[in-house]
């Protein structure tokens, strides 16, 4: 999916199309059209105008019309002869609930309900030899919202919507027009996951739910493990890695064995040929990470890791906020997690296979640090305290601040001995600050906190948007299927190990200022 579609835009406004993957020519006239044209405008069609599109179909060639553009254009005969359908209306202006249809590769993982404010161009009938992709409620009647259909030796796609801005009408738009340019979705892969422990029966229930991903095998040391595994999924279960990466219906491997056994078997699956979703922390030091990083590049296979706190709600609620400019240039972010609590005697409180306290919850909050402070780490320095918990190895309470290029600052402080705590998240930036209260409950860390916006005019308590199930495993098959961006890059994994591996230097330096370029 790695080849560029050339599209000829014939747009009032900008078309939101990924210049990653597409070559968008905005100037030349339909003489120019090499696969797709894309047409979102209220300027008529000519005649001559609308036979060349036809021709341009007819010999192969894509055609995408948005929003109002096939009601302008279907007084035209070619035009009409191209869609099948001709829309009236439109509507008045409100908000439309529009349903994808999941079967269908174009519309699949999209939400359920997508809610776009926009008019709606009715329909007698639907258009003819056609696919629906989308459908909207009207007045207690189902009408067409996208269709595809072919025509002679092309295809040609109808969205009667504009551009909202958001996230899904980027993707759709993306999608038809690769599927215009004759395209189809990758076909699913098979996925295989290593380690089946507290963690896998999540990205079990998320792949099995996710269409483009199948849950293909399991592979577990423990003969407990697999049989829960084989239980819960009836899936083929491995005793040994090899023998998962020699099964042919496995394209895709999860790694998800404990914190200190990440990178051999990633870098196993990768020499085998697997694409390869790493559990967090990514690696324990950088030089895993780059030899990771490496192999995925010379065996062409993809590596991402399950950094799967991006999609946390109030982490979601606060980066729209710092990236809508409503507190200005953030400067400033003190973060915390922990309570007065007793550590787990498993392998998290155990610094040789853990890491240390810092690559626990520390491998989500440099994520998110790092997201919204996207500047180059300059400085770390980094503190621990080992004071009450002598049956375990991890530090008690560890403190790591950040120093970023252009000055701003960041602190992360992980305590299992506070007994008061701090607000998760404390972020300053020069028109306002977002805090985050933890919710009042004994174990406030998986419930999303309550996040509040501060200006000097006043303060608004927001509304945490719902969770998009899924969003990590949703996004891997958009990639995989439609080559659309992957939301976490292994780059970034790095910087978050880089970040974590200069903190436990510090601390072994006393506490020392570490000058580093992250
Ligand atoms: N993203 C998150 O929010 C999140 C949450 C929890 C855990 N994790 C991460 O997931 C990973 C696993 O954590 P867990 O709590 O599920 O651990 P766990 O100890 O419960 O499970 C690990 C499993 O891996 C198996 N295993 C170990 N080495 C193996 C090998 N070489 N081949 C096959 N199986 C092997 C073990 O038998 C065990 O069943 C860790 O990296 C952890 O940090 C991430």
């Amino acid at each position: 999916m790695s080849d560029r579609v050339s599209v000829l835009a014939l747009a009032d406004g900008r078309l939101p199309l990924d210049p990653r993957r597409f070559d968008v020519d905005s100037k030349g006239g339909l003489a120019a059209a090499k696969q797709v044209v894309v047409a979102a405008t209220d300027r008529p069609i000519t005649v001559r105008e609308a036979s060349a599109l036809r021709s341009f179909v007819r010999r192969g060639g894509g055609v995408v019309l948005l929003g109002g553009t096939l009601a302008t254009w279907s007084s035209s005969e070619a035009i009409r002869e191209l869609a099948g359908w001709m829309p009236t209306g439109p509507g008045p202006l409100t908000e439309l609930i529009v349903r994808p249809d999941h079967e269908h590769p174009v519309t699949q993982r999209l939400d359920p309900e997508w809610k776009i404010r926009d008019r709606l161009y009715l329909s007698e009938g639907p258009p003819a030899a056609a696919t629906i992709l989308l459908r909207a409620s009207w007045r207690f009647t189902e009408q067409v919202v996208a269709y595809e259909r072919g025509f002679g030796e092309g295809r040609f796609v109808y969205v009667g919507l504009n551009n909202d801005g958001s996230a899904t009408f980027e993707k759709l738009i993306g999608r038809v027009v690769l599927r215009a340019a004759g395209r189809t979705a990758a076909a699913p892969v098979g996925v295989g996951l290593l380690g089946y422990g507290a963690i896998g029966r999540d990205h079990a229930a998320s792949i099995a739910d996710t269409s483009g991903l199948r849950l293909a095998a399991v592979c577990d040391l423990s003969p407990e493990r697999r049989e829960a595994a084989a239980r819960d999924w009836e899936v083929r279960t491995h005793v040994t890695q090899d023998a998962m990466l020699d099964d042919p219906e496995v394209g895709l491997v999860v790694v998800g064995t404990p914190p200190a056994a990440h990178a051999n078997p990633v870098l196993a699956a990768l020499a085998a040929g697997k694409h390869v979703v790493c559990e967090k922390p990514f690696a324990l030091s950088v030089d895993e990470a780059d030899r990771m990083l490496d192999s995925a590049a010379s065996h062409g296979r993809l590596l991402t890791v399950f950094q799967s706190r991006r999609w946390d709600p109030d982490y979601i609620a606060m980066r729209d906020v710092v990236r809508s400019g409503r507190i200005g240039d953030p400067f400033y972010m003190e973060s915390f997690i922990g309570g007065y609590d007793h550590p787990c005697d498993f392998w998290h409180s155990h610094e040789p296979i853990s890491g240390g306290t810092i690559y626990d919850w520390g491998s989500h909050y440099f994520d998110w640090i790092l997201q919204l402070f996207p500047a180059r780490v300059e400085t770390v320095a980094a503190q621990a305290h080992k004071r009450v918990w002598h049956d375990v190895t991890n530090d008690d309470q560890v403190r790591v601040d950040l120093l970023f290029a252009t000055g701003a600052q960041a602190s992360f402080l992980q305590s299992g001995i506070a007994a008061a705590r701090k607000p998760k998240w404390y972020l300053l930036g020069t028109a306002g600050a977002v805090v985050g209260d933890w919710a009042d409950a004994p174990v406030p860390a998986d419930l999303p906190a309550q996040v509040t916006v501060f200006t000097p005019r006043g303060r608004e308590i927001l509304t945490l948007p719902s969770r998009a199930e899924h969003g990590f495993y949703r996004n891997l098959a958009d990639h995989l299927a439609w080559g659309e961006p992957l939301a976490v890059t292994a780059d970034e994994a790095r910087r978050n190990v880089a970040v974590m591996e200069a903190a436990t230097r510090s601390i072994k330096h006393g506490g020392a200022q570490m000058k580093v370029e992250i």
